[in-house]
C-alpha cells in the first residue's frame, strides 16, 4: 500500500512486527502462521473466477504459491526476475514515502512479512504477507502493469513532497483498487480487492459503488479511506492504459488535478 494517508500511516498503530529474512533470506514461519496463509488462500482461490480479471488469474498461476505454507520471498522474487525483472524486499510494516518511491523506481516492491492472526482472519487494516504477496505480486509479471508501477516510483521520486499524498490516491485507485473491463464484464485487479474476499464480490457485483471510467487525472483528485468499502472505483479498459499511463507525464497529471481541485469524499467523515 502506499505509505501515507494508508495503513503505512505514520499515526498507524500495530501489533504485527515485520519478521527479519536469516543470512540466506529465509524466513521462519511458525505452523500456526502458515496455517492461517492456507487458509486465506484456500478460501480466496474460489472466488476468483468471474470476478478477477483474467490476466490476473494466469498471473497467479505463474506465480505458483504454495498453498500450505507462505512463500518465501526468494521463491516470489526468483518468479518476477523471470517475466519483468522485478523482486521482492522485505520491509517494516511502516515505511516512508522516499523509501517506498526508491523501491518501486528500481523495481523492487516492499513487501510486510508478518501474516494477520486469527483474530484478524477476515479484515486487517495492515497490509500483512497476505495481501503484499498474493494481492500485489501477480501482475507484476505483466510487463506493462510492472512499468507503471516503476514510472510510479520515478515521479514519486521527482514529485515535491506535498504532492506526495496526491499520488499515493493515484496508486490506490490502481495498483490497490482497480477495476478493468473485460468481455465479461468489469472485473478487478486491484490487490486491496485480491486479498479480501468481501470487497471482491462488493466491488465486482454490488450496485452500490460507483466504477468511473479511468483518468488520471480524476483519480489524484479522489480521496479514499483505507477503512471502508469503497465508494468510487476506476475501470481501465486494459492493462495497455496503465502501460500509456507510464509514458505519459505523471507529474504534469499532478499540476493539473492541484489546479482542479479536490473532489468532496463520498464518505463520511472518519470517527474520531
Ligand atoms: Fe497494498
Amino acid at each position: 500500500m502506499p505509505p501515507q494517508g494508508t495503513s503505512k500511516e505514520k499515526t498507524a498503530r500495530t501489533q504485527y512486527v515485520s519478521k527479519q529474512p536469516d543470512s540466506k533470506g529465509f524466513i521462519p514461519y511458525s505452523a500456526e502462521e502458515n496455517a492461517t496463509w492456507r487458509d486465506l488462500i484456500t478460501r480466496q482461490i474460489p472466488m476468483l473466477p468471474g470476478r478477477a480479471c483474467p490476466q490476473w488469474i494466469g498471473a497467479l498461476n505463474e506465480m505458483n504459491f504454495p498453498m500450505d505454507r507462505i512463500p518465501q520471498l526468494n521463491e516470489v522474487s526468483k518468479v518476477l526476475r523471470e517475466h519483468t525483472g522485478w523482486s521482492v524486499v522485505p520491509v517494516p510494516a511502516l515505511i516512508g514515502f522516499t523509501e517506498f518511491f526508491q523501491l518501486l523506481a528500481s523495481k523492487r516492491f516492499p513487501v510486510a512479512t508478518f501474516i494477520r492472526s486469527r483474530e484478524d482472519f477476515d479484515y486487517i487494516q495492515e497490509p500483512d504477507v497476505f495481501h503484499e504477496v498474493f494481492g500485489h505480486t501477480p501482475p507484476l509479471t505483466d510487463h506493462r502493469f510492472a512499468a507503471f508501477v516503476e514510472a510510479y516510483g520515478k515521479a514519486g521520486l521527482a514529485a515535491d513532497p506535498k504532492d506526495h499524498a496526491m499520488l499515493a490516491r493515484l496508486f490506490w485507485f490502481t495498483v490497490e483498487f482497480g477495476l478493468v473491463n473485460t468481455d465479461e464484464g468489469i472485473r478487478a485487479y486491484g490487490s486491496g480487492i485480491m486479498s479480501s474476499p468481501g470487497e471482491l464480490v462488493y466491488a465486482v457485483e454490488s450496485d452500490k459503488p460507483e466504477r468511473l471510467p479511468f483518468d488520471p487525472v480524476e483519480a489524484l483528485r479522489t480521496p479514499y479511506r483505507i477503512d471502508i468499502l469503497q465508494p468510487v472505483y476506476f475501470v481501465i479498459d486494459s492493462f495497455d492504459d496503465l502501460f500509456e499511463l507510464a509514458q505519459s507525464d505523471l507529474l504534469g497529471h499532478i499540476k493539473e488535478a492541484r489546479r482542479l481541485g479536490m473532489h468532496d469524499p463520498k464518505f463520511p467523515p472518519k470517527a474520531a
